[in-house]
C-alpha cells in the first residue's frame, strides 16, 4: 500500500466510466497535465460492451449523438463524428440518413475510445471490496481490495458495475438454458451438436426476445423458433419525442428534486421507453415473417402469447419444455435444443461492495422502502464524518430517473462526477465544458 493515494478509483470500465475516463482525460489537458491520479478497473480482459448480444444488425436505442462525450462537450475529440471521420466513414454515414448505428458499429466506437484514454486502465481484475480507512473519527479514505492481490487507497469511486442477468427462480441454467447476456458464445458452443432442423425456445416479451428469436430464425433456415411471452403481443417501444425527453440530461434535475410519490409514478408512466417493449421496425418484421410463413403453409416461427414457462428438463442431448397458455390453460410439450432466457436484468445492490455492518455500507442512508439515497451529484448520501465520496453511475433510477443505467445522460453526467471528483481531490478544479 505504498502507492500514492488515488483521486478517483472507476469500478467497471464500461460506457459510464469510460465516458467518465475521457472528461478526466480532458480535465488534464485543460489544465496543463497536472491534476488527478485516477485508475479504473475493470474484470474483462479487455474492453467489451455486451459482446454476447452483438448480433448483426441490430441496431442502436439512443441517437448516435447521445455518445461519450457530445452531450457534455460538442467539441471533444472522442466523439462518435469524430471517430467517424477517423475511420474515413463520416459521408457514408451521413448518407445512410440514421441516429441509430448497429450495435456492432457503436461497440467498435467505444473500443475506439476506450483504445485512446489516457488514465491507466487495468483489464482482467475485478475489485473485490472497498474497506473504510477510519483515522481521527473519519473515513476521509477507502482502501480497495483488488483480485490481482494489490489494493489502493482512493478518496472517491465511481461504481459502474453495470446490471446483472436475470433467470426466473423457477429455471436453472445449464449448458442448453442460457440468458441473452452470453448468447453469441453460448450458440457457438453448441453449434457442433445442433441437429440439422434444431428447436429454439426464447422466453421474454422485450427488444432483447425479439432480436434473438429474429437472429434464430435467419440464421438457422430450417429450425422452428419459439417466442413465449406472458403479453398478448410484443409492445412497441414509446420512442416519440415528447416521451423521449424523459432521457434529457434536464430532466435529471427536475426528477431528483420531485416528491417521491410524483417519482414512482412518472417512472411507471414511462417505462414503455425502455422496459418490456421492443423497437416496432423489429415487431413490423417478425409480423411479416410469421404471416408470409402462415400462407406458405411452413410455420417455423411460433408466438406463444400470453404464456408462460410450466416446465424445463434438460437431459443429456436436449430439453423437454411444457409450454402454458395463460388464458386457455393449455399446456403444449416441445422438445427442444435451446432455451434462451430473455428475461432481463437487475440492478445489483450498490453497497454490496461497501461491506456489511463492518464496512461503509452500515453508514449509507437509506429511503422508506430500504434503496440508497443519491445527491443529485451522484454520491451516496452517508454519514456526516465519511468525507471521501462513492459515486453511482447506474442503479439510480429511483432518484434520477430512467436514464439511470441507459447511456442517454452518459456525457453530462461523467461532467457532474469529475467535478464532484475534483471537489474531493487535492487537484485544479477546471471542469472542461
Ligand atoms: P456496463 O454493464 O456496460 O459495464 C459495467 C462494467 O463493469 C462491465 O464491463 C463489468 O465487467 C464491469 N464490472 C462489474 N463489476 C466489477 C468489479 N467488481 N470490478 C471490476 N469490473 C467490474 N442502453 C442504451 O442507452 N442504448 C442502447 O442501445 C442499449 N443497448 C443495449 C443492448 C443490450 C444487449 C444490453 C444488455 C443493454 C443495452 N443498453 C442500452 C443498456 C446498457 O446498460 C448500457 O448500454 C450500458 O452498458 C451501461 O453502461 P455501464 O458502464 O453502466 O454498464
Amino acid at each position: 500500500m505504498s502507492a500514492p493515494v488515488l483521486d478517483l478509483l472507476g469500478v467497471g470500465f464500461g460506457p459510464a466510466n469510460l465516458a467518465l475516463a475521457l472528461a478526466v482525460d480532458e480535465h488534464r489537458a485543460a489544465t496543463g497535465g497536472a491534476g488527478l491520479r485516477t485508475l479504473f478497473v475493470e474484470r474483462q480482459p479487455g474492453f467489451g460492451w455486451h459482446r454476447g448480444m452483438l448480433l448483426p444488425g441490430a441496431t442502436m436505442q439512443v441517437s448516435f449523438l447521445k455518445d461519450l462525450v457530445t452531450q457534455r462537450n460538442p467539441t471533444s475529440g472522442a466523439s462518435f463524428v469524430a471517430y467517424l471521420h477517423e475511420r474515413g466513414r463520416l459521408a457514408d454515414f451521413v448518407n445512410a440518413r440514421t441516429f441509430y448505428p448497429t450495435r456492432l458499429e457503436f461497440h467498435d466506437y467505444l473500443q475506439w475510445a476506450a483504445d485512446r484514454v489516457r488514465c491507466p486502465v487495468r483489464y482482467g481484475t475485478e475489485v473485490t471490496a472497498l474497506h473504510p480507512v477510519r483515522r481521527g473519527g473519519r473515513v476521509e479514505l477507502l482502501e480497495a481490495e483488488l483480485s490481482d492481490g494489490t489494493g489502493v487507497l482512493t478518496r472517491s469511486v465511481s461504481l459502474a458495475t453495470g446490471l446483472r442477468p436475470r433467470v426466473p427462480r423457477s429455471l436453472r441454467t445449464g449448458a442448453r438454458v442460457r440468458h441473452t447476456a452470453t448468447f453469441l458464445p453460448d450458440l457457438a458452443a453448441l453449434e457442433p451438436v445442433l441437429p440439422p432442423e434444431p428447436v429454439f425456445v426464447v422466453l421474454g416479451g422485450g427488444q432483447s426476445a425479439a432480436e434473438v428469436v429474429q437472429h434464430l430464425h435467419a440464421r438457422y433456415p430450417r429450425a422452428r423458433v419459439h417466442s413465449v411471452f406472458r403479453s398478448f403481443g410484443f409492445s412497441p417501444a414509446d420512442d416519440s419525442p415528447f416521451a423521449n425527453r424523459v432521457f434529457d440530461p434536464g430532466a435529471v434535475d427536475e426528477f431528483h428534486t420531485a416528491p417521491g410519490g410524483v417519482r414512482e409514478e412518472l417512472l411507471r408512466r414511462h417505462a414503455g421507453t425502455n422496459y418490456s417493449v421492443v423497437d416496432l421496425d423489429l415487431i413490423q418484421d417478425l409480423y411479416r415473417t410469421e404471416y408470409a410463413e402462415k400462407v406458405a403453409g411452413t410455420a417455423r416461427l411460433h408466438l406463444h402469447r400470453a404464456s408462460e414457462l410450466l416446465q424445463v428438463r434438460e437431459d443429456g442431448d436436449g430439453l423437454d419444455v411444457a409450454v402454458a397458455e395463460r388464458t386457455s390453460g393449455l399446456v403444449r410439450r416441445l422438445r427442444a435444443d435451446l432455451l434462451v432466457c430473455a428475461t432481463g436484468y437487475e440492478h445489483p445492490d450498490p453497497t454490496a461492495l461497501l461491506g456489511g455492518p463492518q464496512g461503509l455500507g452500515a453508514a449509507v442512508h437509506r429511503d422508506d422502502d430500504g434503496r440508497v439515497l443519491v445527491t443529485r451529484d451522484h454520491r451516496l448520501v452517508t454519514d456526516p464524518d465519511v468525507t471521501c465520496a462513492v459515486h453511482l453511475l447506474g442503479g439510480t433510477e429511483h432518484t434520477h430517473g430512467l436514464s439511470s443505467s441507459l447511456l442517454s445522460n452518459a456525457a453530462p453526467r461523467a461532467g457532474e462526477v469529475l467535478e464532484s471528483v475534483l471537489r474531493h481531490a487535492r487537484a485544479p478544479r477546471a471542469v472542461p465544458a
